[in-house]
């Protein structure tokens, strides 16, 4: 499959039917989400991985890390009504060996994985929302992949948070992620913001070294 092809495939997919603004619930679209998995792809992050979407809302990261060959994909999400949707876009991919759906919030998911992908809420509605998906993460994964705001005040803090917790940034790319209008506060049809993709990787000393077996 080619990244052009994976973005196309994973921006037909179902988006939220009832988006809640305290989730913050956007669908993360298809060029965004191909661009953060082919990144994972390209650097060994997903085939025959056990990989964990954190928010995984539609399914989107998840579903496509499924179609790059990842072994098992945890959609940790909160809302019930998003994880029927996840659920009908797996079928529609055919990709329900794949993933395993979980009801909860992330700060009851404590399994380690080998790869996380995220695309957290940016915490403009909670402030610091970001921040325990980041915890999160660093808890369970020794590489994340995350998105946030291409602000300079967001990068500051993600640098000096994510070397706090013993993490170096790999990797960051620059995308810019479209929002249809679906909050009583978006002004336009559709927005254009600027995101940064980034890789995190576990500093030699802070490794986990958990040991995967197919489970
Ligand atoms: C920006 S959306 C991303 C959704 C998903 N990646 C997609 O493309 O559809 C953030 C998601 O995180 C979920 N969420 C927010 N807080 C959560 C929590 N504490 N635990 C689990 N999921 C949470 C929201 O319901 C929402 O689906």
């Amino acid at each position: 499959m080619k990244k052009r092809h994976l973005a196309i495939t994973l921006s037909k997919l179902r988006g939220f039917q009832n988006p809640k603004v305290e989730l913050e619930q956007y669908k993360t679209p298809g060029n965004v989400a191909a661009e953060l998995l082919w990144l994972a792809y390209s650097l060994g992050d997903i085939k025959d991985k056990i990989v964990a979407d954190l928010g995984a809302g539609t399914g989107v990261l998840a579903i496509g890390a499924c179609l790059l060959g990842a072994r098992k994909v945890c959609a940790v999400e909160i809302d019930r009504e998003a994880t029927e949707i996840i659920r009908e876009n797996i079928k529609t991919l055919q990709v329900e060996e794949c993933i395993e759906i979980i009801n909860s919030s992330i700060l009851e998911f404590d399994r380690p994985v080998e790869t996380v992908i995220m695309n957290p809420p940016f915490g403009s509605q909670n402030p610091h929302a970001d921040r325990s998906f980041l915890i999160k993460a660093f808890k369970i994964s020794d590489v994340i992949y995350s998105i946030h705001l291409a602000k300079s005040e967001v990068r500051q803090f993600i640098e000096a948070f994510s070397r706090d917790q013993g993490f170096k940034i790999t990797h960051r790319i620059s995308v810019e992620f479209e929002i249809p209008s679906q909050f009583f506060f978006h002004k336009k049809r559709l927005e254009r913001i600027l995101v940064d993709i980034y890789r995190f990787e576990a500093s030699k000393q802070k490794r986990k070294g958990y040991m995967f077996e197919f489970r």
